[in-house]
């Protein structure tokens, strides 16, 4: 679940070896570009850019792309530009300063739309709509060609002083020419990726399993079961860079997503048995009302805890005795009734024979608009620390297959802060 890559991105700067897996194509994307970047040079991207900023007019492009929100989200010459800047990169030599002009062309998606990432959805904001003050909004004025080419100029020359900045941090030894500081850099990256290599994987974390043992330590963030569905928020994005190629496609993904959205499909079936949990679930379906949405509610959630389940079985599996897990995670609030999510998934980790070490709050969040008034708790987002006990393989391994709790299994979790 590796997103826009932070993690592997930081293990790559520290000569870790480190694989992650996400299912959505587009993160993939964004998270092999950016753990790829060390062998980019900013002059090259610079002029991979500007060829295709001074070419794309020759390239066929598209009016309309068949994602639900692009029949609102752009006015016509914009999803025309996009295409034909997109169109006109694929005659670019095909590496990482290619990869980053294409990162730039679809983070300027947003700005030059008139969708909104916004809480769980794409929103619509046209430039004639009601005004809605304090929400987050366009600049609301009519998006033209114009304002691709300069949104892509910006973000091409962030990336370009991002690589040079990188750079020039890594100073050169006194009286080390120039020549031989990149010499040296570009030996030091060979030696990186030959000792110590940093993968992407597309993969259902479901059911992606890393070789057994491998594993010193796993570092990750599901989705939360917060209705945010990736699928639906990055939909432009994963239509322009030609990840799903239709609306059928972009439904393939969000069914395959973890539980943590309103669409998601049912389990076939379900086996975590956790008491605050059938408290919980009790609780929304005692205050459902005809037409809302508890009933979906009551199925991600369900959903949601049978999915982590599945990932920190694999996830036990993959490490070696004695590794340790950092997952971060948020608490939810529906219908009044408190979800303490954090709490609810060091359990499932028990289950799977893991140890609750720690749980670190490390935000306190404040409640979704509809829920206010319902509740007083606040949401928290909290880093659930674990480990696999350093014991015998076979011993492990036997006492996982029956998910007994093992290692500490008395021990409540310590909710605290981070050391
Ligand atoms: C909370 S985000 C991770 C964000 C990440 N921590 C970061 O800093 O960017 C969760 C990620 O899980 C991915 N995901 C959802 N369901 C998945 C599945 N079944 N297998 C693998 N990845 C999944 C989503 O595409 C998303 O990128």
């Amino acid at each position: 679940m590796v997103g826009s890559g932070t993690s592997l991105l930081v293990a790559a700067e520290r000569g870790l070896p480190a694989v992650g897996a996400d299912l959505m194509p587009y993160a993939t994307f964004l998270a092999s570009t950016l753990i790829n970047s060390w062998r980019a040079d900013s002059a090259t991207v610079r002029t991979v850019a500007e060829d295709a900023l001074s070419q794309y007019r020759s390239v066929r492009g598209q009016v309309r792309l068949d994602v639900p929100a692009a029949k609102w989200a752009f006015a016509p010459p914009v999803a025309k530009t996009l295409t034909q800047l997109l169109g006109a990169l694929d005659e670019a030599p095909a590496d990482v300063n290619r990869e980053l002009v294409r990162l730039a062309v679809l983070s300027a998606v947003e700005q030059v739309s008139y969708a909104v990432k916004d809480g769980t959805s794409l929103r619509c904001r046209l430039p004639d709509g009601p005004a809605r003050p304090g929400r987050p909004g366009q600049q609301r004025r009519v998006m033209r060609a114009a304002d691709v080419v300069a949104a892509v100029r910006q973000r091409v020359e962030v990336i370009a002083q991002d690589l040079e900045q990188a750079r020039s941090t890594e100073a050169p030894a006194v009286g080390e020419a120039a020549g031989a500081v990149i010499a040296s850099r570009r030996r030091v990256g060979t030696e990186r990726q030959g000792r110590a290599p940093v993968t992407v994987v597309r993969a259902d974390t479901r059911q992606w399993r890393p070789a057994k043992d491998s594993c010193g330590a796993v570092i990750f963030s599901p989705p939360y079961p917060n209705r945010y569905d990736y699928s639906a928020v990055y939909q432009l994005e994963l239509a322009l860079g030609g990840f799903v190629s239709d609306a059928a496609d972009l439904r393939q993904v969000r069914k395959q997503l973890l539980r943590s959205h309103l669409e998601a499909p049912p389990r076939d079936e379900y086996r975590v048995e956790l008491p605050a949990l059938r408290e919980f679930l009790a609780a929304v379906n005692g205050c459902r009302a005809k037409g809302d949405q508890s009933g979906r509610v009551l199925r991600m959630v369900a959903g949601f805890f049978e999915d982590m389940a599945d990932v920190l079985l694999l996830v036990a599996e993959a490490l070696h005795p004695g590794g340790a897990v950092a997952l971060v995670v948020g608490t939810q609030t529906y219908l009044g009734q408190h979800l303490p999510t954090d709490l609810l998934v060091a359990e499932v980790a028990r289950g799977v024979g893991l140890e609750v070490r720690e749980l670190w709050v490390v935000r306190a969040k404040g409640v979704a608009s509809q829920q206010r008034g319902l509740t007083t708790s606040p949401s928290r987002e909290t880093v659930v620390v674990l480990r696999k006990p350093a014991i015998d393989r076979a011993l492990w391994s036997a006492a996982a297959g029956r998910t007994e709790v093992i290692g500490r299994p008395d021990a409540p979790p310590c909710v605290g802060s981070p050391r």
